[in-house]
C-alpha cells in the first residue's frame, strides 16, 4: 500500500485516478471540493485536505498537513489539477485577473507542492513525482494561451527536475492528455477519450517508470511536432480542442 498526494480528484481525470488507486493505497487529495461519496467510500484510507490551489497559503498549510499525517514519508505526488480558461487576450470579457489564477493553479501550485514534499518522497527509497500536462503543453492552439503555456512551462519544469534528480530513487513522470471527456471540455470538441481509460494509462506510465507518457493523439502529435512543427501548429489551429 502506497501513499499518494493527489490533486484534483474531486473531478474528471483526478477522480478516476481516485477510483483506480484508492482502493489499494492511501489517497490524499487536494482540492476544494470532497470527491464524490461513492469514490470516497471505496478509498478506505482517502483523506481530503481542502486546499485552495490558487492561493499559496492554502497550498503550505496543506503541505504542513500532509507532512504531520506522514511521518513515514509518502510514495508519490501527482499534480493533476488545472484549469482552462477560455477567452482571448482580445476578446471583450478578457479579464487580466484570471492570468495569475490559471498560473497559480497549473504551474505555481505543482512546484510548490514538489518542493515542500520533495523530503517526504526522498523518506522512501523509491517514489514518483507525476504532473499531468497536455498536447497543449507541446503545441498551443488559439484559444487558452496561458494554459498553453502553463503547460509549456510544466514540461520544462519536469525536465530540468528529472535532470536534478536523476541518480536518486525519485522518478519524475509526464502524462500528456490527449482532448479527455471531463468537466474541463464540456460542450468542447469530439473524439475524446474517457477520463477513465486515461486514468488507467497514466498509471500504467507511472508503474513502467514512462518519463514522458504521450496518451492517445498526443503521441502522433509529438512526432509531427518533431517532423514539423508548422504543420503541427496548423494542426492544432484546425482542431476544435
Ligand atoms: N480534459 C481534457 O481534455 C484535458 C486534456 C489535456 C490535459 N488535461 C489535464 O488533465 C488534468 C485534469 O483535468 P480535468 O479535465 O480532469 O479537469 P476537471 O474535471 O475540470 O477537474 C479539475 C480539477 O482541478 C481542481 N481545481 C481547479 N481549481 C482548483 C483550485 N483553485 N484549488 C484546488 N483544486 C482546483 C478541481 O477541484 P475543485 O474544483 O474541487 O477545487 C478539479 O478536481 C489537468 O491537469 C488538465 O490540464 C485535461
Amino acid at each position: 500500500m502506497k501513499t499518494i498526494v493527489l490533486t484534483g480528484a474531486s473531478s474528471g481525470v483526478g477522480l478516476d485516478l481516485l477510483r483506480a488507486l484508492g482502493g489499494a493505497n492511501t489517497i490524499i487529495n487536494l482540492s476544494r471540493r470532497t470527491p464524490p461519496e461513492d469514490a470516497v467510500s471505496q478509498a478506505p484510507g482517502f483523506i481530503h485536505i481542502a486546499t485552495d490551489l490558487a492561493d499559496s497559503s492554502s497550498v503550505a498549510a496543506a503541505i504542513a498537513s500532509v507532512v504531520e499525517r506522514t511521518p513515514q514519508g509518502i510514495d508519490g505526488l501527482i499534480n493533476c489539477a488545472a484549469v482552462q480558461f477560455t477567452p482571448q487576450f482580445t476578446s471583450d470579457d478578457f479579464d487580466s485577473a484570471s492570468i495569475a489564477t490559471e498560473i497559480a493553479i497549473n504551474l505555481t501550485s505543482p512546484a510548490q507542492l514538489i518542493h515542500g514534499l520533495l523530503v517526504s518522497l526522498g523518506q522512501k527509497p523509491e517514489s514518483f513525482i507525476l504532473n499531468v500536462n497536455s498536447g497543449l503543453g507541446l503545441v498551443p492552439k488559439r484559444e487558452s494561451a496561458i494554459y498553453c503555456a502553463t503547460k509549456a512551462g510544466l514540461d520544462n519544469l519536469s525536465r530540468g527536475l528529472r535532470a536534478q534528480l536523476q541518480g536518486t530513487g525519485l522518478q519524475v513522470g509526464q502524462a500528456f492528455l490527449p482532448l479527455v471527456d471531463t468537466p474541463m471540455t464540456t460542450g468542447r470538441g469530439n473524439g475524446k477519450l474517457s477520463s477513465r481509460e486515461v486514468a488507467r494509462q497514466i498509471i500504467k506510465g507511472i508503474e513502467r517508470g514512462v518519463d514522458d507518457n504521450d496518451i492517445g493523439k498526443a503521441k502522433l502529435l509529438r512526432i509531427v511536432n518533431r517532423l514539423s512543427p508548422s504543420i503541427a501548429s496548423r494542426i492544432m489551429q484546425k482542431a476544435e480542442s
